[in-house]
């Protein structure tokens, strides 16, 4: 009872709804909660070393039998530039002594790399039925190594622009992510924030521009922004913020407290976290450095300094330097376990999609 069978052909999932990879945040449990409720589950990898996407793929095909999606970041590695790195730890010093911790201290740097030699053969082992990668594609060769496992290659898109070359460029499936989504925006062909477009608008111009099916991704948290997803052309959903406060995900109870008293003006687009653009409920040190700052680091360096803040905040029961990427649409989101929301989810989209076909 979906208008558009295309992914369902291509995952052999029940429901054409895919659980946004969200690094940092969820695991095996919350991949294999969804998959039991008929969607696609994703595993965020950008975070995790080759042995731990193992283990963690290893658990999933233990739990459930269904499709997996390993999901990689594939940015340009940049090395870190001491002179900006020491005037980022210079602009946060105040938050340090504040703190009582000593900003000279060596700290570890932050552990976002991009998808490499040896993940492709930790993929190659592990034969995922899906793959899909944020900030573009990885380099050919290591992309042909990865169609060759059979896997579907699935890529973020945030213009028209990188739609388009995702799809000449060997992408099976492109995920059109609006600006309305949460955690880091998927740019890779602009770096420029004010033209990034809101999921309305992007999706159906994605679906004109592009053969191969696309998944709306970006404020899609209920039935209704599923089967508004859907008469805008997409063949699917990929949602994120909706499933953060479900039992299963990772989310400290000081994150998912923040989380539960946002509302729709509480996210901001930020570069200040990691370096990179994402959007996140507004902390601290979002809003009093950024939202957008010119000194934060190239991504992820920019975290490297905010570590210890993190960690010595949330000793203290503070999420004033803690990540906390959402969407627009975060209040939709249900404190339901999350196979049930999905199959809420696909119900409630189903049933306003009969209602519109009258
Ligand atoms: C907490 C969080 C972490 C995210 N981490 C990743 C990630 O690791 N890889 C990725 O491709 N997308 C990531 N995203 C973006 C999602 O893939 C997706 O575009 C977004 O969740 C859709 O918008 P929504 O949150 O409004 O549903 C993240 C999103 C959130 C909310």
């Amino acid at each position: 009872m979906w208008p558009d069978r295309r992914l369902l052909d291509l995952f052999k999932t029940e429901h054409p709804i895919v659980l946004a990879p969200m690094a940092g945040v969820m695991d095996a449990e919350l991949v294999i909660a969804v998959a039991e409720g008929g969607g696609l589950g994703s595993l965020p990898c950008a975070m995790l070393t080759a042995e731990k996407a193992r283990e963690q793929v290893n658990i999933i095909r233990q739990r459930v039998a269904a499709p997996i999606n390993m999901n990689f970041f594939c940015h340009e590695a940049v090395e870190p530039d001491p002179a900006r790195e020491a005037g980022w730890r210079q602009r946060l010093t105040p938050y340090y002594q504040e703190l009582g911790l000593d900003p000279a201290t060596p700290v570890t740097a932050a552990n976002r790399a991009p998808f490499d030699a040896a993940m492709c053969a930790v993929v190659e082992e592990l034969k995922p039925e899906v793959i899909s990668f944020h900030f573009g594609l990885p380099e050919p060769a290591l992309l042909k190594r990865v169609k060759a496992t059979g896997a579907l290659v699935l890529a973020s898109a945030t213009v028209v622009r990188e739609a388009v070359w995702l799809e000449q460029n060997g992408a099976d499936i492109i995920i059109a992510q609006g600006a309305d989504a949460g955690g880091h925006r998927g740019m890779f062909l602009t770096d420029k924030l004010a033209e990034q477009v809101g999921t309305f608008a992007l999706v159906p111009q994605v679906v004109d521009a592009v053969k191969i099916p696309v998944i709306a991704a970006g404020g899609i948290a209920d039935g209704r922004g599923i089967a508004a997803a859907f008469a805008l052309g997409a063949s699917g959903v990929q949602i994120g913020s909706a499933f953060l406060r479900c039992p299963e995900s990772k989310v400290s109870a000081q994150a998912r407290a923040a989380l539960a008293q946002a509302s729709d003006e509480s996210t901001v687009i930020t570069n200040v976290m990691t370096g990179r653009l994402a959007r996140g409920v507004a902390n601290r040190v979002m809003r009093e450095v950024g939202p957008i700052s010119p000194d934060a680091p190239a991504f992820p360096h920019a975290a490297t300094a905010l570590g210890p803040l993190k960690t010595a905040a949330e000793k203290l029961g503070k999420v004033d330097f803690t990540n906390l990427w959402a969407g627009q649409a975060l209040p939709l989101g249900r404190e339901l376990p999350a196979a049930e929301l999905t199959r809420k989810l696909a119900h409630d989209a189903q049933a306003r999609l009969r209602l519109m076909a009258g």
